[in-house]
């Protein structure tokens, strides 16, 4: 069956408790209080985020506080499902319908009566399925293939989406009224990088859960490891994060950890900034600028095999200088040396 995972019931228990889901950001507050004020309405929802940043969570949670938690939860990746399919997935057809209709099969819209229809990647849907997903959020009302009569459905519609919905408008491959209607309420949910405040936090989780799970008893990370894990971009977000901890549960490598994140370090861009708190202009250069040093010696040592007398030479700065500035970016250059290079397990999310 081409459909993704749905499931019939949301049990918030299987969520990560919700000081881990929203944290100590303001953004992430602000998330919440959306989340709050709206879950027990019909109005539909647009989560918004870069992959891995918790958007399904986000909906999971929205259907488990809402007075549809007993209701049906019904989940579809959208561009899982093939173009011919995706009408007869969605909205179900009558026996006899077209060749091969031998009974009556309801769709995932119908199935989500008196619960929640989650479309994931709603931006891969084709045009015609959203003028008809259209006439579902204005009135309720549906047709089956094949039927002469419309039905009604009862459900509430999250959308998640990756990229920016409104430029596909603008390009004609999404439509601008279906857009309007999925996003009365819009959540932004913020890429890690920008909630290194929750750093700490989301890694204790991690680490607590996979060490239930694969019964060990993980050691805490070290600072010089928590400081790697908070200058790195994280382009998978907390997927990627989880990920990289459930490694080394199993694996008990810090040092592999680390030099994971050296290794798949993306070009050097706008350091991390606290949304939550003021700033200072200055404190954040020097520290951006340490940062920046720091990241290039790294990248500049592991090229080098960690030999710093090439990496001196290398950067064209004397030994003794290099020496100073590991120690004042707080690199250990033969702690950080990874033994053997332990990548995430595939297929683990
Ligand atoms: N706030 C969070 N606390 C704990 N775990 C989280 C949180 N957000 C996401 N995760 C975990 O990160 C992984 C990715 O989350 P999720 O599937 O919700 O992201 P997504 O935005 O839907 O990603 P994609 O765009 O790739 O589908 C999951 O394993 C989820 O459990
Ligand atoms: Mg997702």
């Amino acid at each position: 069956m081409a459909l993704s995972r749905a499931s019939w019931s949301v049990n918030v228990h299987d969520l990560p408790p919700m000081d881990v889901i929203f944290g100590r950001s303001a953004v992430m507050a602000a998330a919440r209080e959306k989340l709050d004020r709206i879950a027990d309405t019909t109005v539909p929802v647009l989560v918004q985020g870069e992959s891995g940043t918790g958007k399904e969570i986000l909906a999971r949670l929205l259907h488990a506080q809402s007075n549809r938690a007993h209701g049906s939860w019904v989940k579809v990746t959208c561009p899982a499902i093939p173009h011919s399919l995706i009408e007869s997935e969605l909205f179900g057809y009558e026996k006899g319908a077209f060749t091969g209709a031998y009974a009556t099969k309801r769709g995932r819209v119908e199935l989500a009566h008196m619960g929640t229809l989650f479309l994931d990647e709603v931006g891969g849907l084709d045009l015609s399925i959203q003028a008809k997903l259209l006439q579902v959020l204005q009135d309720g009302t549906f047709m089956r293939i094949g039927a002469q009569e419309s039905r009604v459905v009862n459900t509430r519609l999250i959308c998640a989406a990756l990229g920016n919905l409104r430029q596909q408008t603008e390009e004609g491959s999404f439509r601008l009224d279906f857009f309007y209607r999925i996003n009365a309420v819009t959540i932004d949910l913020p890429p890690l990088r920008e909630r290194v405040i929750d750093l700490p936090m989301l890694i204790d989780y991690f680490l607590e859960e996979h060490g239930k799970a694969y019964r060990v008893d993980p050691k805490p990370l070290s600072r010089e490891a928590m400081r790697a894990m908070q200058r790195y971009s994280w382009p998978g977000n907390i997927r990627q994060l989880e990920n990289l901890i459930r490694t080394y549960v199993l694996m008990g490598d810090e040092e592999a950890l680390v030099s994971e994140l050296v290794s798949v370090s993306p070009p050097l861009g706008l350091p991390q900034i606290d949304l939550a708190n003021p700033v200072s202009l200055k404190e954040i250069t020097k520290a951006a600028t340490r940062g920046l040093e720091r990241d290039i010696i790294l990248k500049v040592l592991q090229a080098n095999g960690w030999s710093r007398r090439k990496t001196a030479k290398w950067l064209n700065i004397s030994y003794r200088s290099l020496l100073y500035k590991l120690q004042e970016t707080e690199v250990n250059a033969p702690s950080i040396r990874p033994r053997k290079s332990v990548r995430s397990i595939p297929g683990t999310n």
